[in-house]
């Protein structure tokens, strides 16, 4: 993985260890940053130090990471935290570019409409703000030495890890066929044109498609449609031998998983918005115990336990919302769970049950 370069670790690590039996981490992160806003004990931090347009109501922020945030590779994730209107809020967000020599990341940000993290992040005073970052998780990565032929497919902010990956191969001067189809529903949405074209004219192993949906295609790499079978055909006639990676909403790629299943060496994918859930027939409300705190509540069946613990006025730790991320996950001691994403039930008690996306079946205990 690839680490943030050590910043004059020495000496710090030095003054923590004579300053430990004497300094708790917040009362130490209290004064060093009156210091330096991303001076820690341990705790780590961003700052944003860049803020730049990427397409309409989308920007690139340019972070430089604390010198405890353990890194991330292309195609990762990472939760950012910030205080909203008094609120801590964690939103996960994609690495846009490998990690810069000198320790830097870039993420992109589209806005969603009534989105309470995406509005703050867009909002240009954010420079010099300092945020919560959390390390990187995500399976979208590429093999140490990539081989073979692949094919990215994004939509919509799903491009941002993909383009990860892209600059990655670039860096390497595009050691692999690489084909990159993209949609997005206008030209002026579309984030990295002029990169993607300039990297498609100078590598010939390397081609890019713009999958227009709301939009009449022009340029000779403009196409038009959702996705189907034809239209992935007719983009990519070798489609049977590519590896594929491909993100963006849930409808999105579950559409890519139902084509390509089993027809493609490789599939993976990463959804930012969940899938079409199976039905579930859960109704009425059970009895759900949080061990810890003693409280004892009444919650929906059939809802995810995140939404209705927030709904309790509670708020657990969260990020990605999705099940990636692992941020909300707590142990339940008793009861039945439900994984909203397959349906299935689940009577076994778990160490890391993820509240985003279970949901009570029966009376449960939790680990709250
Ligand atoms: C693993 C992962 C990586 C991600 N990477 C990126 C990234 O690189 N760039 C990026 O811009 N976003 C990315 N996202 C989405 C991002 O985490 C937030 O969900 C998004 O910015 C909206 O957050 P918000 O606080 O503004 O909206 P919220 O206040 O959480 O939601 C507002 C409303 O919009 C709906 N909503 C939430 N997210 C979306 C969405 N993405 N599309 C449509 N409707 C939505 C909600 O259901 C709600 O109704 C990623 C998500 C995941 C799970
Ligand atoms: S919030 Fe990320 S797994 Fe639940």
């Amino acid at each position: 993985m690839s680490a943030v370069p050590p910043l004059s670790s020495r000496p710090r690590s030095r003054l923590r260890r004579l300053a430990a039996p004497f300094v708790s981490p917040p009362v130490f992160d209290f004064w060093a940053r009156r210091l330096h806003p991303t001076w820690t004990w341990e705790r780590p931090l961003a700052r944003v130090i860049g803020h730049a347009p990427a397409a309409a109501d989308a920007v690139t922020l340019t972070l430089r990471p604390n010198r405890h945030w353990t890194g991330a590779l292309p195609g990762q994730h990472v939760n950012l935290g910030a205080e909203i209107d008094g609120v801590r809020t964690n939103r996960s967000y994609s690495l846009d570019a490998p990690v810069g020599a000198d320790g830097r990341i870039t993420v992109t940000v589209k806005r969603v409409a009534g989105g309470r993290m995406s509005a703050h992040l867009l909002d240009p005073a954010r420079l010099g703000d300092v945020l919560d970052i959390g390390p990187g998780f995500g399976d979208l990565v590429l093999p140490a030495r990539a081989e073979g032929a692949w094919l990215f497919l994004a939509a919509g902010s799903g491009i941002t890890p993909l383009m990860a990956l892209v600059r990655q191969l670039a860096a390497q001067d595009m050691p692999v066929p690489a084909t990159l189809l993209y949609w997005a529903r206008t030209r002026a949405e579309l984030c990295f044109a002029r990169e993607l074209r300039a990297l498609a004219a100078r590598h010939a192993g390397f081609d890019v498609r713009f999958v227009l949906t709301g939009e009449t295609p022009e340029a000779a790499d403009e196409a038009t449609g959702r996705i189907d079978a034809s239209l992935l055909e007719a983009l990519v006639p070798d489609l049977a031998r590519r590896q594929v990676h491909a993100c963006g909403p849930g409808g999105f790629v579950a559409a890519a998983q139902a084509l390509l299943d089993g027809r493609v060496p490789l599939l993976r994918s990463e959804a930012f918005t969940p899938p079409p859930r199976p039905p579930v027939d859960d109704t009425g409300t059970v009895a759900v115990r949080l061990a810890r705190s003693g409280r004892e509540l009444r919650l929906p069946r059939g809802v995810a336990l995140l939404d209705a613990l927030e709904a309790e006025g509670l708020k657990p730790r969260s990020a990605c919302r999705m099940g990636i991320c692992n941020t909300c996950a707590c142990g339940k001691s008793s009861g039945t769970a439900r994984d909203l994403r397959t349906g299935a039930a689940s009577g076994e008690p778990a160490t890391a049950l993820k509240l985003c996306v279970s949901s009570a079946a029966t009376d449960l205990v939790l680990d709250l």
